[in-house]
């Protein structure tokens, strides 16, 4: 007996780093998965490496940031599945510079993925959660959205921003036995952080207690604990997973 065994997932920006070790650590116990993703896997990359895991991921490209075709999709995926249980909101980028250059461009672009996004995603499949009176969702939120980091201010805002819509809707829908958390990753080793200097991952290491990076598998498996039975008691909480780089 698997923990996620009949169980539909959701996770957005699915197909890489962060969100792509979710969604194998939830094929890995038994859970039927879709990654949403903007860039999805061409036909001749191979997604997930084990073939009978295989079988129950389905990739759908979207984009967050409209809509459309996150309506689209969660028709697609509810057609499919005839239910989502849990939605993971990982989809996530930066545009990273200091205020006084930043670009408009940039600041919507990060909002709206970041923030929008969640929301829309959210709303699309909230309602299924409702109707079966169990549902956990989990945003991706970040240590800097609780403390603040020069040159993103607008990704700063927008996981602030993650955390003020967790709690909201963790009140909003508790009597419906929908669960929603926050967790905030620190400095994991992913596409995002490659684009990093060696001097400002040297600055993060000397910081981190744990004294290491994190791996995706990491966030991962607090998204698994969060979205399992044993934490049917926690609503409304920010999860730091960082090495204890923020306390
Ligand atoms: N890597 C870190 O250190 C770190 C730290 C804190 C928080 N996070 C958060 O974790 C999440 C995952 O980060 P990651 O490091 O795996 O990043 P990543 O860039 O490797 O992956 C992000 C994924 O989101 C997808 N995506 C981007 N825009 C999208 C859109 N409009 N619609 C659909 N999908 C879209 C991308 O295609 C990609 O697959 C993000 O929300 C990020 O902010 C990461």
């Amino acid at each position: 007996m698997n923990r996620f065994d009949g169980k539909v997932i959701v996770v957005t920006g699915g197909c890489r780093g962060i969100g792509k070790a979710i969604v194998e650590a939830f094929l890995n116990e038994g859970a039927t998965v879709y990654a949403w993703d903007y860039k999805v896997p061409t036909p001749d990359e191979v997604f997930i490496e084990d073939e009978k895991l295989r079988q129950n991921v389905r990739v759908i490209q979207v984009d967050v940031t409209s809509s459309e075709s996150v309506e689209l999709s969660a028709q697609k995926t509810i057609e499919e599945s005839g239910k989502v249980d849990i939605l993971v909101n990982n989809a996530g980028i930066t545009r990273d510079n200091l205020i006084i250059r930043m670009s408009e461009a940039d600041w919507d672009a990060v909002l709206n993925t970041n923030l929008k996004g969640a929301f829309l995603c959210t709303k699309a499949l909230v309602r299924s959660m409702m109707n079966q009176r169990w549902g956990r969702i989990i945003n991706i939120s970040s240590i800097v959205g609780e403390i603040g980091n020069a040159g993103q201010a607008n990704y700063s805002a927008s996981k602030a921003g993650l955390i003020g819509f967790t709690k909201s809707l963790a009140k909003e829908l508790a009597s419906r036995n929908i669960l929603v958390n926050a967790i905030a990753p620190g400095y994991i080793r992913t596409a995002m952080t490659e684009k990093l200097s060696d001097e400002q991952r040297e600055m993060f290491l000397k910081n981190i207690p744990l004294k290491r990076e994190g791996e995706p598998s990491d966030i991962a498996k607090v998204v698994l604990f969060l979205a399992s039975e044993d934490a049917s008691y926690i609503t409304g909480q920010v999860l730091n997973v960082d090495g204890g780089l923020v306390m």
